[in-house]
C-alpha cells in the first residue's frame, strides 16, 4: 500500500547496533518498494557527534551490508533524506533544539506534522526520553499523529513496568504507544493465525480433547555476543520469554478474534495472558529449569563458558536457559500442559512450536512404545520455514508395524515470495498506525505478573539450582523431568545438522 501522507522518522539510539543492523535496512527497503510516504525524512539522533554527511555514509554501508532486499538501486537517493543531530538525552535545552530541527526540516522538506519516535536506546531512557519529547509539546497531535515505538524490556519486573507504564501514560496515550515485539513481525508466527483460523480441519482438534501438550522452543546456538553486560542483568526469562515466547504462547492458545481489527486480536491475545495459571512459589523449582552454559570445545574451536563472557560478572547467577511448565486456565486447554524453552549457546538455532496430539484410546499395532508420538504438528518458525505434520504409517511387509511419516511444507517452495523481515514488517505496521501486532500494556504486565515468583524465587542460588550445561548442548538435564509421565519428552529437532552445525532441517 503506497501512503501519500508525509512522515518523519525520528530514532533515538541512532548511532548502535539496532538502527544499524535492522532500522535502516528494513527502512530502505520500505522505500525502494515504495511503501513509504513520498515526503519523508530520517532523523538520527545519538549522543556521539557525527554529521549528516557521516551519518549518510554509514548508513550507505549498513545498508549494503546488512541487505533486506537485493535492488540497491535507490540507495543514494534514500540516504539524501537522512540527518543527524546529537542530543544529551537528560538535558530539556537539547529537546527545544531538537523541536526546532524538526521545524526546520518541516518547512524545508515540506512535510507535515506526522512523527514516528523510535527508542533504539538503552531501556533507562524509556521513561527519560518520552517525558521530555512531551515537556517540549513534541507529543501533540494537533499538526499531525505522533507515535512513540519502544524496544524491549518494558521494565524489568512487574513493579518497575507498572512505574514506566505510568510515566509514559501520563503524557501519551495508549494509541500512541507501539512496543516492538519483533516475533510478532515474523511471518511465521503470524501464520500461526492464518494455519488455526482458516483452515477447518485443525481448528476443531486445537483443545484439550485432543491436544495432549504443546511445546513451544527457541533455541540459540550463539551466545551473548557483544551483549554481556545487558545479558547480565536480563537473562533468559526476560529476554526471551516474558516477551517473545509469551506472545507466541498466546497465538497459539488464543481464541478465534471477531474480525481482524488490532482491537480483536489483541483482547484475545489478553485473555491468554490472563488466565494462565498463577505459578507459586513453593512450585518454581518443580516447574522452572534453568541453566547457564559452561565452556567446552564445539567442532574444535573452544568455547568460554557464560561467567568468562565479557561484561558478565565472573559469579554471575544470570541463566542462559530457561525452562518452564505451566497451563492455561480455560475451557479450551484446562490440564494441557504447555511447555516453553530457550537458551544460548545450545546445538543450533530453531524456533517452533509443536502440538502433541493426544493417541488413540486404544493401539492396535505393534510398536506401541511410539505410539504418543505418532501425531504432531510442527510449526517452525525459523530457519526453514514451514509446516510439518507427523502421523503413523504402516511399514510395507507382512504385519501391521508402524512408523511415524513425515508431510511437510517448507516456505522456501513459495519461491516467487520474499519473506520481509519482522521489523520491515512492524515499522510499515507502525506508520500506517495498524497495532495488531504490538504488545499492549495489559499484556505487558500480565505477563510480569505471571514470571513475578519464577523472577524472585531465581534471586538467589540456595532457592532454585541453577544449573551448569556445557556450550553446545540442549541445556541442563534437569529439564528433560519437567515433561515427566510422557514418554517422549522435548523435540529434539536437528538430528540432521549441516556440516556448519548451524542449519537445522524441519
Ligand atoms: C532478542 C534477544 O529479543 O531476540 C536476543 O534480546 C535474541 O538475546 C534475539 O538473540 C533472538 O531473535 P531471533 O529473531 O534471532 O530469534
Amino acid at each position: 500500500m503506497k501512503t501519500n501522507d508525509s512522515l518523519i522518522y525520528v530514532i533515538f539510539g541512532a548511532s548502535g547496533d539496532l538502527t544499524k543492523r535492522k532500522l535502516v535496512p528494513a527502512l530502505y527497503s520500505l522505500f525502494i518498494q515504495k511503501l513509504l510516504p513520498e515526503s519523508f525524512a530520517l532523523l538520527g539522533v545519538s549522543r556521539s557527534p557525527a554529521t549528516d554527511d557521516e551519518f549518510r555514509d554509514n548508513m550507505k554501508s549498513a545498508i549494503n551490508e546488512f541487505k533486506e532486499i537485493e535492488d540497491t538501486s535507490g540507495v543514494d537517493e534514500f540516504i539524501r533524506k537522512l540527518f543527524y543531530t546529537t542530543i544529551q538525552f537528560d538535558q530539556i535545552s537539547t529537546y527545544h533544539s531538537l523541536k526546532k530541527q524538526l521545524d526546520l526540516l518541516r518547512g524545508l522538506l515540506k512535510l507535515g506534522g506526522n512523527t514516528v519516535f523510535y527508542l533504539s536506546t538503552p531501556p533507562n531512557l524509556y521513561g527519560v526520553i518520552p517525558q521530555y519529547l512531551a515537556a517540549v509539546g513534541l507529543q501533540k497531535q494537533e499538526d499531525g499523529w505522533k507515535r512513540l515505538i519502544i524496544e524491549k524490556p518494558f521494565g524489568y519486573d512487574l513493579e518497575s513496568a507498572l512505574i514506566l507504564k505510568d510515566r509514559l501514560l501520563k503524557d501519551w496515550k495508549e494509541d500512541q504507544l507501539f512496543r516492538i515485539d519483533h516475533y510478532l513481525g515474523k511471518e511465521t508466527v503470524q501464520n500461526l493465525l492464518v494455519t488455526r483460523f482458516s483452515n477447518g480441519m485443525f481448528e476443531p482438534l486445537w483443545n484439550r480433547n485432543y491436544i495432549h501438550h504443546v511445546e513451544i522452543t527457541s533455541a540459540e546456538s550463539i551466545g551473548v555476543e557483544k551483549r554481556g553486560g545487558y545479558y547480565d542483568s536480563s537473562g533468559a526469562l526476560r529476554d526471551m520469554i516474558q516477551n517473545h515466547l509469551l506472545q507466541v504462547t498466546a497465538l497459539t492458545a488464543m481464541e478465534p478474534p471477531s474480525s481482524l481489527e488490532p482491537a480483536a486480536i489483541r483482547n484475545e491475545i489478553l485473555k491468554v495472558f490472563q488466565s494462565l495459571r498463577p505459578i507459586s512459589r513453593e512450585t518454581v523449582k518443580d516447574v522452572a529449569i534453568r541453566g547457564q552454559y559452561l565452556s567446552s570445545t564445539i567442532k574444535g574451536m573452544p568455547i568460554p563458558g557464560y561467567r568468562e563472557e565479557k561484561g558478565v560478572n565472573p559469579d554471575s547467577l544470570t541463566e542462559t536457559y530457561a525452562a518452564l511448565k505451566f497451563y492455561i486456565d480455560n475451557w479450551r486447554w484446562g490440564d494441557v500442559p504447555f511447555y516453553i524453552r530457550t537458551g544460548k549457546r545450545l546445538p543450533t538455532r530453531v524456533t517452533e512450536v509443536v502440538i502433541h496430539f493426544k493417541a488413540t484410546p486404544h493401539f492396535l499395532f505393534s510398536g506401541d512404545k511410539y505410539r504418543q508420538s505418532l501425531n504432531q504438528l510442527v510449526i517452525r518458525i525459523q530457519p526453514d520455514e514451514g509446516i510439518l505434520l507427523k502421523f503413523g504409517m504402516k511399514i510395507p511387509g507382512a504385519g501391521f508395524e508402524v512408523q511415524t511419516v513425515n508431510m511437510d511444507f517448507h516456505y522456501y517452495e513459495l519461491s516467487n515470495q520474499r519473506i520481509p523481515s519482522a521489523y520491515e514488517r512492524l515499522i510499515y505496521d507502525s506508520i500506517k498506525g495498524d497495532s495488531t501486532l504490538f504488545a499492549r500494556t495489559e499484556e505487558v504486565l500480565e505477563a510480569w505478573k505471571f514470571l513475578k515468583p519464577v523472577i524472585e524465587a531465581w534471586k538467589t542460588e540456595h532457592e532454585v539450582p541453577l544449573f551448569g550445561y556445557p556450550a553446545g548442548t540442549w541445556g541442563p538435564e534437569r529439564s528433560d523431568d519437567l515433561i515427566e509421565g510422557n514418554e517422549i519428552g522435548w523435540r529434539y529437532p536437528c538430528k540432521n545438522l549441516s556440516d556448519d552445525g548451524i542449519y537445522c532441517e524441519l
